[in-house]
């Protein structure tokens, strides 16, 4: 048992996914996020700079003393897993692994797709998990920039956001799909929609299957928290707080308490 807290980070707020999927599963659990609203986007920039964004976002978390660190963002994952891991002494996972195991237990056909943000596609990082746990896949990727915005904006059923989604999956149709991974934070407010256009295929959201992992990882190392620990979770942004505040109940789906905005 150990109360001491996890930490999250992310480029902004779509790693609250990824919080209230812990929080479901591990209700004792006291989080600490970091967004790192002032320079998100991520998924446009390149390696180097999603590193040098993940270093200090580790290392900011570290001050918290905390048990492990969630890696929320699909594109930190894909590009500065490898090296924040190297960094630091302390447990670090990625959102990719678990959604690429999930995908591989649940494809039938062994014909996956794949949506991200550009630099996520372009990493080539869940092609390569994806073979590492089924070799006999084929996976399809397409990178999907519009979408994160359109989140962010709260258009989750809007008929602009229909249509792009539509023009980002019809490529999918004749590969014949049967799964298809979220890979990336914001995309899992989209899951209704992704259903309604694609009703057959399964849906992965890396959000959950994270959660379970990090499960997973504090059970086998006897790290869980205790019943009663009265640890309050807290959050932190490197721009102003207001929007986050305002979208992140959006994505909690619960007050949240108000996030601090901190310098790195
Ligand atoms: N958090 C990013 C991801 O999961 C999406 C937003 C961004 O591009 O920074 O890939």
């Amino acid at each position: 048992m150990n109360n001491k807290g996890i930490g999250v980070f992310d480029s902004g707020l779509g790693g609250l996914t990824v919080v209230k999927e812990i929080m479901n599963l591990m209700p004792n659990e006291q989080i600490f996020y970091l967004g790192d609203t002032a320079r998100m986007p991520y998924g446009t920039k390149t390696k180097e700079t999603i590193i040098r964004f993940s270093k200090e976002n580790t290392a900011f978390l570290l001050k918290k003393n905390v048990k492990i660190i969630v890696v929320a963002c699909n594109t930190a994952s894909a590009l500065a897993l490898k090296e924040i891991k190297h960094a630091f002494n302390i447990d670090i996972i990625g959102v990719i692994e678990a959604g690429a195991r999930a995908a591989v237990e649940m494809t039938k056909n062994k014909r996956i797709g794949v949506i991200g943000t550009k630099a996520t596609i372009a990493s080539g990082a869940y092609v390569g998990a994806i073979k590492k746990y089924g070799p006999k896949c084929s996976v399809y990727s397409c990178a999907a920039p519009l979408l994160v915005p359109l989140v962010e904006e709260g258009w989750l059923s809007n008929k602009e956001t229909e249509s792009i989604l539509r023009n980002y999956l019809k490529g999918f149709g004749p590969k014949k799909i049967d799964t298809l991974v979220l890979g990336c934070t914001h995309y899992p407010l989209l899951k209704p929609l992704i259903k309604r256009i694609m009703p057959k295929v399964t849906i992965i959201d890396s959000a959950r299957e994270m959660a379970k992992t990090v499960r997973a990882i504090l059970e086998a190392r006897d790290l869980t928290a205790m019943k009663n620990n009265r640890g309050k979770s807290e959050f932190f942004v490197t721009d102003t707080p207001d929007t986050f505040n305002k979208v992140g109940k959006m994505f909690l789906k619960k007050d949240m308490v108000m996030a601090k905005r901190v310098v790195l």
